[in-house]
């Protein structure tokens, strides 16, 4: 029942709040996250690098679900945040994220969000490419400062997972490479500059992994390379940062490892190969994403039209689809569901979760075992917590829904359900 438990009523219960209440009360589609479980995951993370003594950050991949509530949470948690664009970057100044604790990330940052993030202080710009050294060379000497940053890498490494989210193989968009030339060369240039201060470097190897072994090659890439420059150019990072992508359990095809053991390991790796290049431990930074957003998260619909197709299948609609969880059409991601209004009955038929969308390939679930369905049954789709809300759309001009928080028996509306006016807003007339 992803987080949830079943309640007297035989109803999905989150966080002490009665799913079908939260129907109800706040109509559907709905995002529900259990809060209790986003804390309980922030504190693995930073609890595994306590123990191992090293300085860390864990940064929250805010692209996974990003709402000033949500900001909100990973400051109290004690998180920092990644963010890649004005977008992000304005939502978390709006929550009073304290700005030292900002990264900003993106292949393609702009003037102006470049601008935005050294007017703000963040604490460091994760930098991808020379034409942005170019511009926060120019932002820099207009402004008299000095900007942190890290050079994001590509070391070259192939993590087992999607092919539309790999990050880390040698065919990348994103950051200098490590292999031919391309990141040394940066390195000479940011540290012949004075506008740059050089915290270290940067890697992300993709998403939704579920082996250690991708990371532990990472920091060995970095680290023999980091060698390297200390020679040349007494270049001593102070810091490491390994990127996200700690995958989760969606369905039984998935097994993730507990988040403390990436935690370990990395830490074990950089520590084995800074001692024996005899240079000093650099803090240890993190971003993930979908590991402390991605189970929290449960999305109710209301489930209306069905088709049958005699000798094929069932299919069951419900009122949202591709425009609010769009990784079924984009990935083929899989997902569980059960009926939050009738939790303890058995299961009778498999039938397809049909979106609502204008597209056969709006499919949410094309097996899914449930028992007979009645027109108004709510689904609960489970694990639903990142790249969810955060990918979601107005494709067919359907409205974006409302995001709960619910912890302790109490629900608490952080994202308003989007209005037909809403999706007008920018719209203009011809006539008037
Ligand atoms: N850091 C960087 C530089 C990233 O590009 C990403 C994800 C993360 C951290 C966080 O990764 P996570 O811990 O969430 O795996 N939309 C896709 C996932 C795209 C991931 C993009 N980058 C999906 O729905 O599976």
């Amino acid at each position: 029942y992803g987080t949830g438990r079943v309640n007297e009523l035989g109803h999905l219960e989150i966080g002490g709040v009665d799913t079908v209440t939260l129907g109800e009360q706040y109509g559907t589609p709905l995002y529900i996250y259990d809060v209790a479980l986003i804390r309980e995951r922030a504190n693995m993370f930073q609890e595994a690098f306590k123990k191992s003594g090293v300085k860390s950050q864990v940064a929250y991949a805010s692209k996974a679900f990003s709402s000033i509530a949500m900001f909100q949470l990973a400051m109290e948690e004690g998180l920092s945040l990644d963010v890649v664009s004005s977008g992000e970057l304005y939502t978390a100044i709006q929550a009073e994220f304290p700005p030292e604790r900002i990264h900003l990330h993106g292949n393609n940052k702009s003037y102006e969000e470049l601008e935005m993030a050294i007017d703000a202080n963040v604490g460091c710009i994760v930098v991808d490419n020379f034409y942005e050294l170019s511009l926060i060379e120019s932002i820099c000497r207009k402004k008299g400062k000095v900007c942190p940053i890290l050079l994001r890498v590509t070391p070259g490494i192939e993590a087992h997972t999607h092919d539309y989210i790999l990050t880390g193989q040698e065919d990348s968009k994103f950051g200098f490479d490590l292999w031919n030339g391309q990141a040394e060369e940066a390195l000479q240039l940011v540290l012949a500059k004075e506008c740059f201060d050089v915290l270290g470097l940067h890697c992300h190897i993709g998403s939704q992994i579920f082996e250690t072994t991708g990371f532990i090659l990472a920091a060995q890439k970095l680290s023999e390379q980091i060698r390297n420059w200390h020679e040349r150019y007494s270049f001593s990072p102070r810091v490491l940062n390994l990127g996200g992508g700690f995958g989760i359990r969606y369905t039984d095809e998935d097994q993730p490892i507990p988040v403390s053991a990436y935690v370990e390991e990395i830490v074990e790796a950089v520590k084995r190969d800074f001692d024996e290049y005899r240079m000093d431990m650099p803090e240890i930074w993190i971003e993930p994403g979908r590991s402390l957003v991605g189970d929290a998260g449960t999305t109710i619909y209301k489930i209306g039209s069905t088709k049958h197709v005699p000798n094929t299948r069932t299919y069951w609609a419900v009122d949202g689809g591709m425009s609010d969880n769009i990784r079924p059409a984009l990935y083929q991601a899989k997902y569980e569901a059960s009926l939050a209004n009738r939790m303890n009955d058995k299961a009778e038929e498999e039938v397809a979760i049909a979106g609502k969308c204008c597209e056969s390939g709006d499919m949410l679930i094309w097996d899914l075992p449930l028992p007979n369905i009645e027109h108004g049954d709510l689904l609960a789709v489970f694990c639903t917590g990142a790249y969810g809300y955060s990918m979601a759309n107005n494709y067919n001009r359907i409205r974006r829904p409302a995001v709960v928080f619910v912890e302790n028996g109490e629900s608490r509306l952080v994202v308003k359900r989007e209005s037909l006016d809403d999706l007008i807003r920018n719209d203009l007339s011809l006539y008037k």
